[in-house]
């Protein structure tokens, strides 16, 4: 069976690609890729599987690369692997916990395996071993890696890695064949000398390479997402109000839940703009973000940029008072108990609601009780699509990592798990996008 290279390399590598001897086509590859754009890999979730055989040290340089570009990476070594590479190892590059063995209860504790194949956004295995390949055709779940292939719905790559006369088998060539027709990407082999001394197709795709594919996957799946060519607006994190020139009335808000939107939206290929109140947040690539210190100034630039918006999402907790006047000069102790009296914010969110030409509105509710009733009240008074209703307590809700949320709307509720809020965003904008869409077709 003639061998040929099974991915879509981009132009410069192909160019290079024709006029190099196949033999020597590794060679070359790191320096054809150096300059290939990664940045579809930042904040992306990638499990790493690494099966055995001698190429699994190359393993190593792609969690290196991978977390390079931006991505997290959590690797899952097959009981092979890790005779050739210890746990440790990918432990210290990939700075997580390293899964070897599905029965490790201590490592359940910390992310259950589900978990681990819920968290990942996609799944690589590189090297993949003809034994792996052949599991993997044949649906087997009979250790860690098999098992977190079939439970997730992360899309799969694979890099095949093996002497060439097992990659050129007819048996595992049936097995890619099965595993194409599936949809997983298969990487490589490439061809060139093996470890054994001889030459054929088997070599390991260059972790380079593997990353460079990887980040045009996740480009393109951005540019065909739920939500390409949709325009979304976020409000984020909390507002302050100012007393004086140092003081201010402010909240526990970090921020992080509408920045983790912003980034699911942008994953779900929309055109992200952020108004942000004062967080220490890194903005998402790719998204317009716009600073705002007051609930006033988040509203002026909410209320401007909702014009343009297809969807606006209030993730932000506006101060509901702030201070009748501001004092221009710092107020003396005792002076404030008779100066401080509070007026109401304006309600940024409802405003936006009741425009004439308004976008899907999705607003947010913290409740300490009554989570439904209120909620509910919520989204009917403000006249929402969806609200997104979370209970809050010391320790729950706000300024924390992660957060449960009951989704409601006219006819229907959805109930999202406690996640971290990177995961818990990525399944509120996939609901989102449903209601949108069928909002916007009229079904
Ligand atoms: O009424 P409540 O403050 O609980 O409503 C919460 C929702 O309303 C959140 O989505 C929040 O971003 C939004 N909101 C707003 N402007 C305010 C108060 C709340 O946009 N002044």
């Amino acid at each position: 069976m003639a061998w040929k290279p099974s991915i879509d390399l981009r132009g410069p590598l192909r160019q290079r690609r024709a006029n190099a001897n196949p033999v020597s086509l590794h060679h070359f590859l790191p320096s054809a890729v150096a300059d290939m754009d990664l940045q579809g890999l930042q904040h992306r979730r990638i499990l790493l599987g690494v099966s055995g055989g001698i190429a699994a040290y190359k393993a190593c340089e792609l969690t290196r690369r991978l977390r390079e570009a931006g991505a997290e990476v959590r690797v899952a070594l097959t009981a092979n692997a890790a005779r050739f590479v210890t746990p440790l190892t990918f432990q210290a590059l990939s700075g997580q916990p390293v899964r070897a063995d599905l029965w490790d209860e201590a490592a359940e504790m910390g992310m259950g395996h589900l978990e681990l194949a819920r968290w990942a956004q996609r799944i690589v295995i590189a090297p993949a071993s003809a034994d792996v390949i052949a599991k993997l055709a044949h649906g087997f779940a009979d250790d860690l890696l098999t098992t977190l292939c079939l439970a997730s719905e992360a899309p799969l790559a694979i890099a095949p890695a093996m002497n060439h006369r097992m990659w050129r088998h007819p048996a595992t060539q049936a097995n890619i064949a099965t595993l194409r027709t599936r949809g997983v990407a298969i990487l490589g082999p490439e061809d060139g000398p093996l470890a054994e001394g001889e030459s054929g197709p088997g070599r390991l795709m260059e972790p380079q390479a593997i990353a460079a594919v990887l980040a045009q996957q996740e480009s393109t799946a951005r540019a065909n997402g739920r939500l390409g060519g949709v325009r979304v607006l976020i409000d984020a994190g909390p507002t302050y109000e100012d007393i004086d020139p140092v003081r201010f009335l402010g909240n526990r808000s970090s921020g992080r839940m509408g920045f983790a939107m912003a980034q699911a939206a942008l994953d779900a290929g929309a055109q992200v703009t952020l108004v942000a109140g004062p967080v220490h947040l890194s903005t998402p690539p790719g998204a317009a973000r716009i600073d705002v210190r007051s609930a006033r100034e988040m509203r002026e630039a909410v209320v401007a940029a909702a014009v343009e918006a297809d969807i606006f999402i209030a993730t932000a907790a506006v101060a509901d008072w702030r201070p009748q006047q501001a004092s221009a000069h710092k107020l003396k102790k005792g002076q404030a108990a008779d100066t401080l009296s509070l007026i109401e914010n304006p309600d940024i969110l409802a405003e936006v609601a009741a425009r004439a030409n308004r976008p899907f509105v999705v607003g947010f509710a913290a409740e300490t009780k009554d989570l439904e009733r209120n909620a509910r009240e919520k989204l009917a008074r403000k006249k929402l699509d969806v609200i997104a209703a979370n209970e809050v307590g010391a320790d729950r809700g706000i300024d924390t990592d992660d957060n449960a949320l009951h989704l409601y709307w006219n006819g229907g509720q959805q109930m999202l798990a406690r996640a971290p809020k990177p995961q818990l965003a990525s399944a509120l904008i996939d609901r989102i996008a449903t209601l949108y869409a069928s909002r916007r077709d009229g079904r």
